[in-house]
């Protein structure tokens, strides 16, 4: 999808749909704002029709379709409600956005032009940035796998944003730029991980990361399972050995390490780890087969951090940041891990297998210590669909947030809330750490079912040591069932944003 930013009037844009944009209506006298009834004048008076008609308020989310007299180069009108206009912020943008581009695409119409309002809270960078990711967003479909595409909609070819005279245009066209790169950063998670399990086991996800490295210009490393046994990775090697297809450890790299900081660690390096499960299926501990398809969503937190780290290299972010992905498949098989096991992680901590679902962290035990040990980092951050408890303490309205610093969790939660992904605080208390501990080996697997997002995140606080260090449980955040305004149901792409959102406002070290 093209995105233009533009100062022509939205009357002179030649476009199969013409959005028009209002804000909540006064009543019981509406009126069109300047703008839009000087563009009304000009199509013959249809928009003035339908509010005095009172069947339009400008409630976020309604949408009227109107035929105009004058059509001019606008075949369609389509105004759209946004809500009121104190409450406008960047989501509800975006929302719009992505419903401009849901009725474009159903009425096949593949150009569509958007009258960009003035807003007095937000400057148009803002505006620009928050509109162009809603629609590259929306624009997104999994469809790899549709042959018959008979009945489906229509694709928008390019969304123009036309701004009010005088709107710093520049401005608004790099941020417009910015939100491009941002979205398709994230729609390239949401890719990954609405990819079958067959089509993506462990291998299949390195050489995308191998891939987006060439086009984006990364460095890459893949440690094989030969590599990751001389390290010592008794974690991973552990959950991928049921699986006839490999593990495999995927490490990114953008920007180049700074020098060190007091405690030892590089200044300008900010590390993100990923859970890469290429399939759940429970391994030994084997999951209920409803639902289980699922599962092939388990490497979100893996597909997030390789779009994150897309998104630094396009963008130019000035600090050191590297990925680092855990891929493995989780099955039952004669040469899986069995519960009971214990096994050694690269740290040298040993691992009690309780329940080889819970494999996601015995994953990251050894993510976690490879990174802090060949980064330093000045912090950490890690995305990962940890918890089914996590979906049953916020459901699908926030990722969970743990940590260990206050300051860099405090950051992730503001950045959670400014790009509309956001985050909620759970608690992660030395109880929950002694929880985990076991009679014969370091730390358990699991610690029963009472707290089981904190007591998931207490297990990987035994891997992180003492750099700082935030946890994100996107369980339930990493997909919908429902879609959203710029949200179809399948892979979210949760983190790309909230990520980049962080490295722009500020610095890795704290
Ligand atoms: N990948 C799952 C967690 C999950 C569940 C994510 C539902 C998204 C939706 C994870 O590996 C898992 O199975 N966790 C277990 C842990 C338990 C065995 C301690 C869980 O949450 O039930
Ligand atoms: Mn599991
Ligand atoms: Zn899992």
């Amino acid at each position: 999808m093209q995105i233009t930013v533009t100062a022509r009037n939205p009357a002179e844009a030649t476009a199969d749909l013409l959005v028009v944009p209002l804000a909540k209506l006064a009543t019981p006298r509406p009126r069109l704002p300047t703008r839009a009834a000087a563009l009304d004048r000009r199509l013959g008076g249809p928009l003035a029709a339908v509010i005095a008609s009172g069947d339009f308020t400008g409630k976020s989310g309604e949408a009227q379709l109107v035929y105009p007299r004058n059509p001019g180069r606008a075949r369609r009108v389509l105004l759209l409600g946004i809500g009121e206009e104190a409450k406008l912020d960047a989501e509800a943008l975006r929302a719009a956005a992505g419903s401009a581009v849901g009725q474009a695409a159903a009425r096949k119409a593949a150009r569509v032009v958007f009258a960009v309002p003035a807003l007095r809270k937000l400057r148009p960078a803002a505006v620009a940035q928050a509109l162009a990711e809603g629609a590259v967003l929306a624009g997104y479909r999994f469809d790899t796998y549709l042959r018959d595409e008979t009945d489906a909609p229509g694709r928008v070819t390019s969304f123009t944003l036309c701004l009010e005279r005088g709107a710093e245009l520049r401005a608004a066209s790099a941020a417009a730029r910015t939100g491009v790169i941002l979205a398709e950063s994230q729609n390239l998670a949401r890719q990954l991980s609405n990819e079958p399990a067959n089509a993506l086991p462990p291998v299949a996800l390195a050489q995308a990361a191998q891939r987006v490295a060439k086009e984006a210009g990364l460095r890459v490393r893949v440690l094989d399972v030969a590599e990751m046994k001389r390290r010592k990775m008794g974690g991973i090697l552990a959950v991928g050995a049921g699986s006839a297809n490999p593990p495999r450890l995927i490490v990114l790299e953008h920007g180049r390490p700074a020098g060190k900081a007091r405690g030892g660690r590089r200044r300008d390096t900010l590390c993100l780890v990923g859970k890469g499960i290429t399939f759940d299926s429970g391994g030994i501990s084997i999951k209920p087969s409803a639902g289980m398809e699922e599962m092939k969503h388990d490497m979100s937190g893996a597909a997030a951090v390789l779009g994150a780290l897309r998104a630094c290299a396009l963008l130019g972010v000035p600090h050191h940041v590297v990925g680092v992905i855990g891929a493995a498949e989780n099955m039952p098989s004669g040469t899986a891990y069995r519960p009971g096991d214990i096994v050694t992680t690269m740290s040298g901590k040993t691992v009690e297998v309780l329940n080889t679902d819970a494999e996601g962290r015995v994953v990251l035990a050894d993510a976690l210590h490879y990174a802090r040990t060949e980064f330093e980092p000045a912090s950490m951050i890690d995305l990962a669909t940890l918890t089914g408890a996590c979906v049953v303490a916020l459901g699908k309205w926030a990722s969970g947030l743990f940590g260990n610093d206050v300051k860099l969790i405090e950051r992730v939660r503001r950045a959670g809330e400014a790009t509309g992904e956001r985050v909620w605080p759970l608690p992660l208390w030395d109880g929950h750490k002694k929880h985990v501990r076991s009679k014969v080996a370091t730390v358990k697997n699991t610690a029963g079912r009472d707290a089981g997002s904190s007591t998931a995140a207490a297990f990987l606080a035994a891997f992180v040591g003492d750099t700082p260090w935030v946890h994100l449980d996107i369980a339930g955040t990493a997909w919908a069932t429902q879609p959203g305004p710029y949200q179809p149901i399948g892979a979210t792409g949760v983190g790309v944003r909230l990520l980049l959102d962080l490295l722009r406002e500020s610095k890795p070290a704290r």
